[in-house]
């Protein structure tokens, strides 16, 4: 029969250790929920075929991961691991899977390529039951396992007792298990809940698969790190910390240039062309771009943005959403809220805001400025202190601004407005009807001078 392999992560845990009112497996690192790391390393190994059980707080794990919609198992009540397993079941029967790779959803470091070589070991084996093993300075709370004359099996810390089971060993259940449907189905049902916690574990089916005469294999790996699971905020940190040295290592081997790299975080999807200079503390957060021959100062936040080539980025500017073209400069203090888009050679500068707003090739606002909801064409320059008043209290309105126009400083703009093409706007104007093409406009007190007293 040819082997049909799918798996199930076990998600549906509140992660009470957590202290924390969200399902753990929300929690982030580097700002990704620990479910997205396991859901993409098993989704390389096998595909479509994974099946998450969810319970805790089940409709936000829902709402964060719209792409498993239809692939979701619920377990209403959260009555233990081998529980959560069994509720799985009649899914993975349906859907004529031969093995189940079972992976707990609070183990985010697992690599495709160390469940690739578990599987493999399991498969040579024609193992009924495999798990993995690591070894640890200190089990905590792991599974420990206790490897006797009659076979191994995992004893949880709650249920370890030296005398009964002989001294801690170090070596840990890591929560990644093998197994084969047809001879490991049954023995779900025989799981017991008369333990230290009450619950049905999913370890125990190592102990039952033994006694049923099945074949069991235990896969030490080590001290790898990409099975240790995360429980606590300290767990979870540490983990965080070895995910961010995995990427930004990457990055570095693959040519990027990374400068006081132990402050620098970078999320597992930017895509960062080789010789870019980044440097510390830095964070780069989600579906980042960017390009070759740009710069990243330090004290930057970048988020889902995406940079062309040779763009200066200055020190402690926040980018969100936006897009800077070939060529720009950005900053010191720069922010590009969502929707932000610098055409090639722009120029921002300090304290410069700016939302859903162009900013046409060759343009520039070099200080003091919001422009929300604006249209900016090319070369247009922008004054110091100006605001586009894009928000009238109710709706949102666009101000446009034609290539060329030249907009003094400290200038309102209160849209709707239109500035023509090669207009000029005296400083400190209060503009509320639009400018034609290439005339002056001054919107402003006039000057008196009286003699004092
Ligand atoms: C579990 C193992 C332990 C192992 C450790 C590795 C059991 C009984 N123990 O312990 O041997 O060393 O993982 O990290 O399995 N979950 C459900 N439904 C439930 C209970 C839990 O889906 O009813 C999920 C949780 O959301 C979590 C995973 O299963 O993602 C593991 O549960 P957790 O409570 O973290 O188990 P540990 O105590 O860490
Ligand atoms: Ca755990």
């Amino acid at each position: 029969m040819t082997k049909r392999i799918g798996a199930v992560v076990l998600a549906a845990g509140k992660g009470t250790r957590m202290q924390s009112d969200a399902p753990k497996v929300l929690k982030t690192l580097l700002d990704q929920p620990m479910l997205w790391y396991v859901e993409r390393a098993l989704g390389q190994v096998c595909g479509q075929d994974v099946l998450t059980v969810i319970g805790h707080r089940a409709g936000m794990v829902e709402a964060a991961f719209p792409e498993l919609a239809g692939r979701f198992v619920h377990q209403t009540e959260q009555l233990g691991t081998g529980h959560a397993l069994a509720v799985a079941l009649p899914a993975l029967t349906a859907a004529g899977l031969t093995h189940v790779l079972v992976v707990n959803g609070d183990a985010p470091l697992v690599t495709p390529e160390s469940l690739g070589e578990f599987i493999a070991a399991a498969a040579a084996a024609a193992a009924d039951v495999a798990f993995v093993t690591i070894d640890v300075p200190e089990a905590g709370a792991y599974g420990r396992v206790v490897r006797a004359a009659d076979g191994v099996r995992i004893v949880e810390a709650k249920d370890f007792d030296a005398a009964r089971h002989g001294p801690a060993t170090g070596e840990i259940n890591a929560g990644v298990y093998f197994l084969r449907l047809e001879t490991v189905a049954p023995l779900l049902g025989k799981l017991s809940n008369d333990n230290k916690s009450g619950e049905y574990y999913i370890t125990d089916l190592v102990a039952l698969a033994g006694l049923a005469g099945l074949s069991v294999l235990a896969v030490n790996r080590g001290r790898d790190e990409a099975y240790l699971g995360i429980n606590s905020p300290r767990e979870l940190v540490a983990a965080e910390e070895i995910m961010r040295r995995r990427l930004v290592d990457a990055h570095l081997d693959a040519g990027v240039v990374i400068r006081a790299a132990d402050s620098v975080r970078i999320g597992a999807e930017a895509v960062i062309a080789p010789g870019v200079e980044l440097c510390g503390p830095l964070e780069l957060y989600g579906a980042c771009r960017i390009a070759a021959g740009t710069t990243v100062a330090s004290h930057c936040l970048l988020r889902e943005t995406v940079i062309g080539e040779n763009v200066v980025i200055q020190a402690f500017s926040h980018l969100e959403k936006a897009r800077v073209d070939a060529g720009c400069q950005v900053g010191p203090y720069a922010r590009l809220r969502p929707g932000a888009v610098l055409e090639h050679d722009a120029r921002v500068g300090n304290f410069v805001e700016m939302k859903k707003a162009v900013l046409g090739p060759g343009a520039k606002a070099g200080h003091l400025t919001y422009l929300g909801d604006a249209a900016i064409g090319a070369g247009v320059n922008i004054g110091a202190g100006t605001i586009t008043c894009n928000y009238d209290g109710v709706h949102k309105h666009r101000t446009v601004i034609g290539e060329g126009a030249f907009i003094g400083s400290n200038t309102a703009l209160v849209a709707p407005v239109t500035i023509g093409r090669q207009a000029l706007v005296g400083a400190g104007s209060v503009i509320t009807s639009d400018v034609p093409d290439g005339m002056l406009a001054l919107g402003r007190g006039r000057q008196v001078i009286k003699p004092r007293s």
